[in-house]
Formats: C-alpha cells, structure tokens, sequence
C-alpha cells in the first residue's frame, strides 16, 4: 500500500515554475525541457520501446517517435492524453496512449504484452497547459475552482484538503512540501477563516494567503502553499517513490531511465535511488571487510544533474528549475 506513507517530505520551491511568458499559449501545450539531451541519453531508434510515463503535450514523445522507437505514453491526466493522440496519430502503431498514474507501469505494459522497455523517461510535474488552465486550478493568478487534480479519479481535491485537514496536518504539508516559512500562521489563520467560510476558489486562497504573507519579492506570497498543496493532493512524492521502484522492474538490462524534476524533494529522491544502486560493495567500520551491495542495479549516465543551457533558460523560463538524471540497468545484476 504505497499510499500510508506520512508526511512530511521536504521540496525546495523553484518559483521559476511559476512564472510562464506573458502569452502562455504562445508555445502551445507545453515546451518541452532539456528535449535534445533527453534523446541523446535515450537514444530512440526503430525496433526500441520507450515508455514515456509523464507523456504530456507529446513533445519528448514527438522526438522519440521521429527517430524511429514506438512510445507507449503514460499520463493520468485524460486531457494531455487527448491532446498528445490527436498530435502524435500520424505515427499509427508506433504510438500507444495510455490513462494510467506512472507507478503502474507495469501492469500498462502487461497489458500491452510487453515484457520490459528499452528506456523509461519521466518529466515529472504539471504540463504548462495544466497550470494555465483556471479550472483546473492550479493558478494562483487565474480564477477556478480550488482542485489541483491531475487525475480525475483522484478523489480529494486541494479543496477537500484544505477545508477537512487539521491545522496541523496543513502546515506540516506548507513547511514539508512548500517550504513555507509561515507555514504554522497559514494553517492557524485558514482553519479559522474556513469555520466561517469555506475555500472553495483559488484566488479567494491566493488574496486570503496574500494578507497572512507579507510579499518578500517578486514571488506571489501564495506560491509555496500552493506548490505545497498540489503536491500533496497529487501525493506525488509517495507515487515518485513507487515509480522509481517499478521502473527499475520494468525497464530492460542495459536500458536507460531518464528522470527529470523541478524542485529539490523530487530530485533528492532520484538522486539517491541512483546512487544507492549504482555502487557495487559497501564499507561500514564496523564490519571487518566490504560486502557486496544488495541494491547495486544502476550504473550512473550522469554523475551531475543535467540542467538547461542558457539559451533554454532564456526561451522556457520553466526549464530554469529542471533537472535530468539517467540511469543504466546492469545487464548482470
Ligand atoms: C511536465 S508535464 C510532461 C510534459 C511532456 N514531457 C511534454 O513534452 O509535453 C507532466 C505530465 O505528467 C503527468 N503526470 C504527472 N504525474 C503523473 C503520474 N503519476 N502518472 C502519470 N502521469 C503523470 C501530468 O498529468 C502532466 O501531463
């Protein structure tokens, strides 16, 4: 039960997330991040199966397929899925979408009659479409429902959380998950404001935090609570951790895992599963010799977080907070 694991986990806020061009239409769907160091490390080619767990508006699954591999594309978001199938029909077999949250890989490609995959790459998050979108509410900036679903089946929104959860339970999430400094006055001031009137929008959230937080900067006081919240509603820390164990099954021996995050829980998480397999014997003091590591399955692609060159930076100024990581599955172990 991957679920029952607590609270708290900690995530420095990389605001950039949250500041998108003016027109955030003008890229369409979503821009896809660090697109050509992603196919360089996972070198699609025909006769390879990609699994593309975060599949998104299509653009790393539209690279993938140009050169060549089929991509089974994950998402649990009906949306993205609608839109990448419509975008990536003209690739017929070679594209499979799938509804599925990422840790069920396995049993997607089960079903699929595929026993591993050649390359498994996550770009994890929320798609630009979906922060820019009111009604899903996501935005502190754009009027909608408080929800922060990415899955429909998912059945407790950012609302539900807000208005049922305990003072201490909310700000174990703004401390653990956002990084929010006043994270014990927000949940105090919200469970009392909701005994009156419940949350039930996002800028009704957003404008209340704004007069519990002074502005610091240039950052929207009710950047990390929601950060926070939507982490949290999409418990996506617990289901990284299901999904880096079920990816170790499902990619092939001596096929790649190509993960990129945007803020430092995720990527702390990613980058001690990497490295806790990734070295072959381990030496405490306290024992008279090395012993061979039970876990050893990796060997590292990058030693260093790959990150954005400047010029990306500059272009997507989401790509300014992402890190890739890529891993090799022995062929031996
Ligand atoms: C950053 S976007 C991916 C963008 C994509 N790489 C592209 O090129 O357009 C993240 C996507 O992952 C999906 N997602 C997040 N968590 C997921 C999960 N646990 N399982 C499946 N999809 C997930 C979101 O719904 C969103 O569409």
């Amino acid at each position: 039960m991957i679920f029952d694991t607590a609270l708290p986990f900690s995530a420095t806020i990389e605001p950039e997330e949250y500041f998108m061009p003016a027109d955030p239409h003008s890229h369409g769907y979503h821009l896809p991040v660090l697109l050509s160091e992603v196919v360089e490390h996972i070198a699609p080619a025909p006769g390879k199966i990609v699994a593309d767990c975060t599949l998104g508006g299509g653009g790393h699954s539209e690279a993938l397929l140009q050169a060549g591999a089929r991509v089974i594309g994950i998402d649990q978001d009906p949306e993205a899925l609608l839109h990448a199938s419509q975008r990536l029909a003209c690739y017929g077999d070679l594209f499979t979408p799938v509804q599925a949250s990422y840790h069920e890989i396995e049993s997607v490609l089960q079903t699929l009659g595929i026993a591993h995959v050649d390359a498994i790459l996550a770009d994890l998050g929320v798609s630009s479409h979906q922060l820019d979108t009111p009604e899903r509410g996501f935005s502190f900036q754009r009027d909608g429902a408080l929800d922060m679903r990415m899955s429909p089946l998912n059945p407790v929104t950012a609302a539900d959380l807000v208005n049922t959860a305990s003072e201490e339970q909310l700000s174990i999430i703004f401390r653990d998950l956002g990084d929010e400094p006043a994270a014990r006055r927000v949940a105090a001031r919200i469970v009392r404001e909701r005994a009156n009137t419940p949350f039930t929008h996002t800028l009704q959230l957003a404008e209340f935090i704004s007069t519990v937080i002074p502005k610091r900067s240039r950052i929207h006081p009710a950047t990390r609570v929601f950060q926070a919240l939507r982490i949290a509603v999409n418990r996506e820390l617990e289901v990284l951790e299901a999904g880096l164990d079920a990816f170790t099954r499902a990619v092939a021996p001596g096929g790649r895992i190509a993960l990129i995050t945007f803020h430092s829980g995720e990527d702390r998480r990613v980058k001690h599963f990497f490295k806790d397999r990734a070295v072959e014997f381990i030496d405490r003091p306290e024992w008279p010799s090395q012993r061979k590591n039970p876990l050893y399955q990796f060997r590292l692609i990058t030693n260093r977080a790959v990150v954005a060159g400047e010029l990306e930076q500059r272009t997507n100024p989401r790509s300014r907070s992402a890190k890739l990581r890529v891993a090799e599955r022995l062929t031996h172990n």
